[in-house]
């Protein structure tokens, strides 16, 4: 276990603001939480008045202020393949892996279903924490359980994927399990043979203008790569979160009159209620390609906020304020914030 006092943790977080925590800590293994927790509430390093947190990649996180606690660092890595049988592998991944190099790995060895989840920046850990999504498929499907460290307890546990909880970018790490559940594995059950979803339409048509019926799950998430790359900010070159808020679920109800007044309205039908692209509603109140300083709102997907150096983390929360009044006023749909603030709440 290495761990740094007064660190930045700038290049942590990709949002990339000026951020300094009380303590860095780098986790490797299993028995560096066990040291670390055992010595809790002695250990100087967890009694701090922001106690502490995960940071994976830091890919879904905005920090509003510096952090007056320990960041954990995880980087416990490592890919097992536990069984096989004619029609599934099941295979153990540490949590601090690389999410898109995991998938890739996975795709390469003959093991399908993560294809459409390509190139999702993050790491292993954090897709089960957000339940990632893209393409028409969540990771939740094909994840069986997590294993974690249980920070009351004192002991690794095995989360079941029911016990996971999972909903639309939800899951229980993000409520009962957030100070408790530290992951540090994630269980999958791939698929040995191809299962394309091929819902997306962009995807879709790639495909049938080139005469493919049937993709291979690698072209697949080639398609799926160069998608993301036409339309989202690359982190290492602009700061941001990817989707800033969720795209919310409204009634038939609202639906139906709101698009009276709005024919060109997108909308999809779940069994809830329709789910409206929050980028639309955000593109109509005239904010998409706004910058405003150093942070303003991507000019390809209005969805995602950005960060272009040398701001401060205020700079965005009011414009994600403001955003999300103009969002109110015009269509009376209350925004849900996707990404985690740490802080400062919006
Ligand atoms: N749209 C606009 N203007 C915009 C952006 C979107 O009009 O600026 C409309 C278009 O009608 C478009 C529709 O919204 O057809 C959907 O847009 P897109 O396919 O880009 O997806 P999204 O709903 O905005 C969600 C996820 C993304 C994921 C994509 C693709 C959430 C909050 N976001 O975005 O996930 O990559 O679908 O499946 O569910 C993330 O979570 O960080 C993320 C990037």
């Amino acid at each position: 276990m290495i761990a740094h006092s007064n660190a930045s943790i700038r290049s942590y977080h990709s949002f990339g603001f000026e951020i300094s925590t009380n303590y860095l800590i780098e986790i490797e293994s299993l028995d560096d939480l066990q040291t670390l927790f055992n010595e809790a509430p002695a250990n100087k390093m967890l009694s701090n008045p922001d106690g502490w947190m995960v940071l994976g990649e830091g890919c879904n996180m905005l920090f509003t202020h510096d952090f007056a606690g320990s960041l954990l660092l995880m980087r416990i890595v490592g890919k097992t393949l536990l069984k096989e049988d004619a029609l599934y592998v099941y295979i153990e991944a540490g949590a601090g892996e690389d999410w898109h190099s995991f998938v890739r790995y996975t795709l390469t060895q003959g093991w399908f279903g993560l294809e459409n989840l390509s190139l999702i920046p993050g790491s292993v850990g954090a897709a089960p924490v957000q339940n990632i999504g893209a393409y028409g498929v969540e990771v939740e499907k094909y994840i069986i359980a997590v294993r974690v460290y249980d920070v009351i307890d004192r002991v690794e546990k095995t989360i079941s994927h029911f016990e996971c909880m999972f909903g639309y970018r939800d899951s229980i790490f993000k409520h009962q399990g957030r100070s408790r559940f530290i992951i540090t594995h994630v269980l999958f059950r791939l698929e040995k043979h191809p299962n394309p979803v091929l819902d997306y339409a962009p995807i879709r048509e790639r495909f049938y203008q080139s005469g493919m019926d049937a993709p291979h799950p690698l072209e697949i998430s080639d398609a799926v790569m160069a998608i993301r790359r036409s339309k989202l900010p690359d982190p290492s070159m602009i700061g941001n979160a990817g989707s800033f808020f969720k795209n919310p679920l409204i009634s038939m109800k609202a639906y139906d009159r709101l698009r009276s007044l709005y024919p060109t309205m997108p909308g999809y039908v779940f069994e809830e209620g329709i789910k409206v692209p929050a980028g639309w509603l955000i593109e109509q109140c005239g904010w998409k390609g706004y910058r405003e300083g150093r942070v303003g709102c991507f000019d390809k997907q209005a969805l995602v906020l950005v960060h272009y150096g040398g701001g401060k983390p205020v700079d965005l929360l009011h414009l994600a304020r403001r955003i999300r009044q103009s969002v109110l006023d015009r269509f009376e749909i209350q925004l849900e914030v996707e990404v985690n603030i740490i802080g400062e709440s919006l």
